[in-house]
């Protein structure tokens, strides 16, 4: 290719992001925005994936047959999230297997809220209320991302985790006029989840390397700090009507800013169970190979019969 014709092209891309339309998967990329987008995407694939996992835990021991349905669902839901997600990073060259494989190694990483354990059935409707609620702040500005098969998959997904974070509350609303035992439940799940959930928004933007470029290319739209911010804005009412305590000293209303302050999360502790040393890190990845080891068989058993190249 001439050197006009890789100016152009190039120009074409920088015009396309700053007129905030959508880069298509055929379309020209620099191969750092192609290693970033496929980054992201995949990390939060993972995350649906392995997302399944705390709840999962306890569809065996859903409290009725109306809650095992709701969370059946919901579970349901994170997987198809997943596949949509995984489908989308297809469209810029790399398989699912080798994304699979990617997580199981640990070369890409997943949202670190999920290396928690649940521990009760409230945990549930915490989840629900504000690990799909953080997740919402995170994922509305992501229908206007830059890729389009990202963007298009968000618009979808956002429609479900708004539905879920409802889930949640109403579970957490109808224990809350239960007796004291599950309104102390919902308590002590609260006081687990609130900073796992405020680090959910990674690290401040002053340690966040990637952000800058991402937000350059429109792959991100809100700065980590923006994002938390917004989050905990949401949350506070939402807690007073609940009749929950979120568990920050510092959380005030700021006239001036017309924001909450709040405290710092442990980042010490975001770092270690990024880094794999979390209370669920091994289980969360052990589990997820042995389900792919089962799977094995059905992998094979679709190729083979693909290859034969015979409708059912
Ligand atoms: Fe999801
Ligand atoms: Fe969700």
């Amino acid at each position: 290719m001439t050197a006009t014709a890789n100016a152009d092209r190039e120009a074409d891309f920088e015009r396309t992001i700053e007129h905030h339309d959508r880069i298509e998967p055929r379309d020209w990329m620099p191969e750092k925005y192609r290693a970033t987008v496929i980054r992201q995407v995949a990390q939060h694939a993972h995350s649906e994936i392995i997302g399944m996992q705390p709840e999962g835990n306890w569809i065996t021991r859903a409290p009725s047959l109306r809650r095992k349905a709701i969370l059946l669902a919901k579970v349901q839901d994170e997987a198809g999230h997943g596949l949509y997600l995984y489908s989308a990073c297809e469209t810029l060259g790399v398989s699912r297997g080798e994304l699979t494989d990617k997580l199981i190694s640990g070369k890409q990483k997943y949202s670190s809220i999920f290396n928690y354990p649940t521990l009760s059935y409230a945990d549930v409707g915490t989840i629900g209320w504000l690990v799909d609620g953080a997740a919402i702040c995170n994922q509305v500005p992501l229908c206007r991302t830059s890729y389009g098969p990202y963007g298009r998959a968000m618009i979808r997904v956002c429609k479900e985790e708004s539905f879920h974070q409802r889930q949640g509350y109403e579970l957490l609303m109808t224990m809350m006029s239960g007796t004291d035992e599950q309104r102390a439940m919902v308590q002590e799940s609260v006081d687990r989840f609130w900073w796992p959930a405020l680090m959910m928004f990674g690290p401040p933007d002053a340690d966040s390397p990637n952000t800058a470029q991402s937000m350059a290319w429109g792959i991100k739209r809100d700065t980590n700090d923006d994002l938390r911010q917004k989050f905990v804005d949401m949350s506070v009412p939402q807690a007073e009507a609940l009749g929950v305590t979120l568990p920050d000293p510092e959380l005030a209303w700021n006239e001036e800013r017309g924001h909450h302050d709040f405290g710092q999360p442990d980042w010490d502790e975001f770092a270690a169970v990024v880094s794999g040393s979390g209370p669920c890190n091994a289980q969360r990845i052990a589990h997820r190979k042995r389900a792919h080891d089962e799977g094995a068989w059905v992998r094979e058993a679709a190729l083979a019969f693909a290859a034969k190249g015979t409708d059912l």
